[in-house]
């Protein structure tokens, strides 16, 4: 078996920025209801009149973690892309990166788990490096929320939430043995798919059914989330996925140097911190300056960690998610 390690971090974000007090003017909202609840003080949101898409996003992410690997782009053996907020409904964004990038061909894997999206991405890779299939694998994980999302009273307590952004991790072999992936470990409760979903349209509730069974003010074509549900599962979740992977790995709490959440609400992450009883330099979070950016989330956090020193060699990071699906996982690394 090979070893695989993260060579290259790189991240994206829009340049438009959306305070708590533009949403307010807006939707029937404040910054102090946003700030308790969430954290979020502000997030990014794609300005219309650029170029950017999702896939665009996740490719200048790429670009950035690539020149960071010091790998030449037709090196890239596997793209994994996680997303959901794809620009088309089919074929995925991994194909568009593997054109954008001008890569000549190479094999694309879109990936659908929502908040984890990039954990399960990042285990594929592991994987396909292990095994020996691949030396380097592009991972990226990348959202256009503001695409998507009722910006009306009706749907404020979601929109406040989410923003845009996009992150990327070269993910290539390694010869040094004990360092790198250590392990990944993912979950899924398809019972509770409802909870955090978008359900159409999709093959089976399409446009015409949504109009004739619903006012034409009240069209569900935006994300539903059961907030406190939501809230309960992940605290659980969380931890739990947090000590399997240490567990696994014969480690314990007190090893642990950096903790990446999934920037699902500040909440949850304090939540965790205090329950781990972990400092504020353990735990990185950046969803005050983002909201919740999905399948970008850990990847645009891990990158921001280690572009501030806070990441160093022989570092146990922990990387943890939960969300739509449920769906739930975690990745441990020593860097
Ligand atoms: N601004 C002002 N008022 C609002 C807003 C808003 N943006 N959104 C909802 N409200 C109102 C509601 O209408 C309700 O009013 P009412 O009491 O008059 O009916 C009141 O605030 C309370 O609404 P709840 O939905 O019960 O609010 P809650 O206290 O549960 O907080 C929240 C909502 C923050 C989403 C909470 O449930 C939560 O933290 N959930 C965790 C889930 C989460 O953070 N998910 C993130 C995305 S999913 C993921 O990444 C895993």
């Amino acid at each position: 078996m090979y070893q695989s390690k993260i060579k290259g971090l790189g991240k994206y974000v829009p340049e438009n920025i959306v305070t708590n007090d533009d949403l307010a003017k807006i939707m029937d909202t404040s910054n102090e209801w946003i700030v308790e609840r969430t954290g979020i003080q502000e997030r990014r949101h794609i300005d219309k009149k650029t170029e950017d898409t999702t896939a665009i996003m996740g490719k200048k992410a790429a670009v950035q973690a690539i020149e960071r690997a010091g790998i030449a782009t037709n090196e890239i053996d596997l793209i994994v892309f996680a997303t959901l907020s794809p620009d088309y409904y089919f074929p995925g964004c991994g194909v568009q990166i593997q054109d954008l990038l001008g890569i000549h061909t190479c094999p694309a894997i879109d990936v659908r788990n929502q908040c984890s999206g990039f954990v399960y991405a990042l285990s594929i890779a592991d994987q396909f490096i292990k095994t020996g299939m691949y030396k380097n694998v592009l991972v990226i994980g990348s959202e256009n929320h503001s695409g998507g999302l009722d910006m009306t009273t009706r749907g404020r307590s979601v929109s406040v939430i989410f923003g845009d952004g996009a992150g990327a991790a070269v993910v290539s072999r390694s010869e040094e043995k004990g360092q790198g992936i250590l392990s990944t470990h993912l979950h899924s409760q398809g019972e509770y798919a409802k909870e955090l979903s978008l359900i159409g349209p999709s093959t089976n509730y399409w446009v015409p059914e949504i109009i004739a069974e619903n006012p034409q003010e009240d069209i569900p074509y935006f994300p539903y989330m059961n907030g406190q549900l939501v809230f309960k599962n992940a605290v659980v979740r969380f931890s739990e996925v947090i000590m399997e992977g240490l567990k696994h790995n014969q480690l314990e709490v007190s090893d642990l140097d950096m903790l990446i959440p999934h920037q699902a609400n500040l909440r949850i992450s304090q939540f965790i911190q205090k329950k781990f009883k972990l400092t504020d330099d353990q735990v990185y979070n950046n969803i005050q300056r983002y909201g919740n950016t999905t399948a970008a989330s850990i990847p645009i956090a891990l990158t921001e960690a280690w572009e501030e020193g806070k990441i160093k060699e022989g570092d146990h990071v922990v990387l943890a998610a939960f969300g739509s699906g449920f769906t739930w996982a975690s990745a441990i690394i020593k860097w």
